[in-house]
């Protein structure tokens, strides 16, 4: 096996990566939400407030769960290729922290 050599600059480096990698590893479920929102949603639910759909404040976890699969009156439907069961839960929860 070679031996890798790193100066400490590349070491500070690496470790700032792994850093982040650990970080990314911690984010909470609202947190990916929140991601995945900006992505699928918030062209209409700008923010979870009204756009091209209505807002989504004080809508319930399984309403949310039940209209993204759903979809309908405008709203396309997200089937698990597009939104995994488990990126809808974290969806669904980042929902469910707008106030
Ligand atoms: C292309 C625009 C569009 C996108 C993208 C979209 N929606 Fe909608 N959404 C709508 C429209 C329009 C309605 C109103 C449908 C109706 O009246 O039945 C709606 C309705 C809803 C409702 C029902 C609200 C209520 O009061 O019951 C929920 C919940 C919802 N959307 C969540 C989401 C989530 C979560 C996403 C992302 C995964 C999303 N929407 C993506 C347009 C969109």
């Amino acid at each position: 096996m070679p031996q890798i050599t790193l100066t400490s600059d590349e070491l500070m480096s690496l470790t700032a990566y792994l850093l982040t990698l650990k970080q990314a590893e911690t984010r909470t479920p609202e947190q990916i939400g929140a991601a995945l929102f900006a992505v699928y949603c918030n062209s209409c639910h700008p923010n979870g407030q009204a756009g091209i759909g209505p807002k989504l404040l004080g809508v319930p976890a399984d309403q949310v769960a039940q209209k993204v699969r759903s979809g309908g009156g405008g709203m396309p439907a997200f089937h698990t290729a597009e939104l995994s069961d488990d990126q809808l839960a974290d969806v669904v929860a980042y929902t469910q922290t707008l106030r």
